[in-house]
């Protein structure tokens, strides 16, 4: 099985988890659009999405699934999306496809994060993949200065401006330890909109794809 199979049979499989009647949360990137395959399978049966990115919206809408603004909904029953790291405590780096910040707002809206993964994702520490960062632009330097005294080394995501018109920043050389104390560090500095870590609330359920099948993992 390739990468790409491992990635739409957890896509897939989150489809158990989506209640008949609900709004979905819908995250981004090349797992999630499986799911949007899956959830375009079941439209009818459900009242629509919150997307977290222009391009999971764009994809939402051809297959017509209706699109609801985040303001207008007060809770999701869940949400769906990828990750780029998951370590066993279901904490997550996300943010490769610079959609962090509007993942992070549905993921706060959602009772419950189903994270759907191949397995490569798995990691004991997080930090191998380089750590996003979302920056207000004026702040670009000044924040990067910051990241380098937490021991990164961040580099500039070269033409890349975010749904919201911000930047980012990927963080390479870190080995996180404590994710929660980091998150709620990066998150201080002037001029940070998000970093990509998902410590203070990470997954409720892990769906993980690997040559054996699909893996349910809960805590
Ligand atoms: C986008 C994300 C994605 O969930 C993450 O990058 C994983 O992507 P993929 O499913 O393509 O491997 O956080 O901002």
């Amino acid at each position: 099985m390739t990468q790409d199979e491992l990635k739409k049979a957890v896509g897939w499989a989150a489809l158990e988890f989506v209640t008949p009647g609900t709004i979905v949360g819908v995250g981004t990137g090349s797992t999630a659009s499986h799911f949007i395959d899956a959830l375009g399978s079941i439209k009818d049966q459900v009242k629509g999405a919150v997307s977290s990115s222009e391009a999971s919206t764009e994809k939402l809408k051809s297959l017509g699934i209706p699109i609801l603004d985040c303001n207008e909904v007060d809770s999701l029953d869940i949400y769906v999306d990828g990750a780029d790291e998951i370590n066993s405590n279901m904490q997550m780096i996300k943010g490769g496809g610079a959609a962090l910040t509007r993942e992070k707002i549905i993921a706060a809206i959602a009772k419950k994060f189903v994270c759907i993964v191949d397995a490569s994702k798995q990691v004991d520490v997080l930090g191998r993949f380089p750590l996003p960062v979302e920056v207000i632009p004026m702040a670009r330097s000044y924040v990067a200065r910051e990241l380098v005294k937490l021991g990164g080394v961040p580099k500039y995501r070269q033409n890349v401006v975010t749904d919201n018109g911000n930047v980012i920043l990927d963080v390479h050389n870190l080995s996180i330890l404590d994710p929660i104390e980091l998150e709620n560090k990066i998150n201080g500095i002037a001029g940070v909109v998000t970093v990509g870590l998902f410590a203070n609330r990470g997954a409720d359920v892990v769906l993980m794809g690997a040559l054996d099948g699909v893996k349910t993992i809960t805590q």
